[in-house]
């Protein structure tokens, strides 16, 4: 491919992005609304707004052609985003029900979703999948993680979700697969692991956990807009495949 060819462009591009009504929405609203302001001139981004239950197969599925037949186009960019978690600390209290739900939803749900986009991806010999894992796949939780001597809650330590570590260790496997398969496809396939993002349904805030925000190196907990800052740099930087970005604060993840 000559450097005349590289394509990193996103205009027009149709982006399917999983669990937006959760940490991201706000995001959503204000990344359009900053397009408007610095593009006044110009049609706004177009979106839409999908329901499903991607605990669901049918609904999962369905939820990519709907996505392509209401933009009239194959989805160019895959942001599996949407995710579960509960906080059980025991692994004997975990039922089995409880972990078959966060694999559906965390693992197979993106399988299925990357499954339904790649052949649009293929044809057109470019694609974007990004996959919000968790620092949590590699085999760390809070606890792992702590650098500080700072006594975190008793309830802090069930942060350490084994079903969830599981189902995002699995994603971020499954991330390194495809990117070696679709590579001669143009198309790429990256991570973003998180640790202690703040504004979400997962970590409310710093205080959701006493003594958290103390055991972060960096002082405080991330944001959704440091998670979206990585999932834009890998849409729109097409050298880069099969990466895994764990983003945390300093938290160890080794
Ligand atoms: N916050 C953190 O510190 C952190 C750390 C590591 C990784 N992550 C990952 O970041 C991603 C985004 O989570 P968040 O932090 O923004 O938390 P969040 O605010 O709770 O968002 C989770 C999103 O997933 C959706 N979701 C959950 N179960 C679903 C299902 N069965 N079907 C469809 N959608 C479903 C939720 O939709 P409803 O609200 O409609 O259920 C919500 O939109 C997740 O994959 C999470 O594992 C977050």
């Amino acid at each position: 491919m000559s450097s005349s060819s590289i394509d990193n462009n996103l205009a027009g591009r149709l982006a399917l992005i999983t669990g937006a009504s959760g940490g991201v929405k706000n995001l959503v609203v204000s990344l359009i609304q900053e397009y408007e302001r610095t593009y006044p001139n110009r049609q706004p981004p177009r979106s839409s707004v999908h329901k499903a239950d991607l605990s669901d197969v049918e609904e999962t599925l369905g939820l990519c052609e709907e996505a392509k037949s209401v933009h009239e186009k194959p989805v160019d960019i895959l942001i599996a985003n949407a995710g579960f978690g509960r906080r059980i600390t025991d692994i004997e209290d975990i039922p089995l029900d409880v972990f078959e739900h966060t694999i559906n939803v965390n693992l197979r749900a993106p399988f299925l979703l990357a499954k339904s986009v790649a052949g649009g991806m293929k044809a057109q010999r470019w694609g974007r999948i990004v996959f919000i894992s968790s620092i949590s796949g590699y085999g760390v939780g809070l606890n792992g993680c702590r650098t500080s001597p700072t006594p975190l809650d008793a309830n802090a330590l069930s942060y350490i979700l084994r079903d969830y570590a599981a189902s995002k260790g699995g994603l971020t496997s499954m991330m390194k697969n495809l990117s070696t398969r679709l590579a001669e496809y143009n198309i790429t396939a990256n991570d973003v692991s998180p640790a202690m993002i703040g504004e979400t349904g997962l970590l409310p805030s710093g205080d959701s956990v006493p003594g958290l925000v103390d055991s972060i190196p960096l002082g405080r907990l991330g944001t959704p807009q440091e998670v979206a800052n990585v999932v834009t740099m890998f849409c729109t930087t097409g050298y880069i495949t099969g990466q895994s970005v764990v983003l945390a604060g300093g938290l160890n993840h080794k």
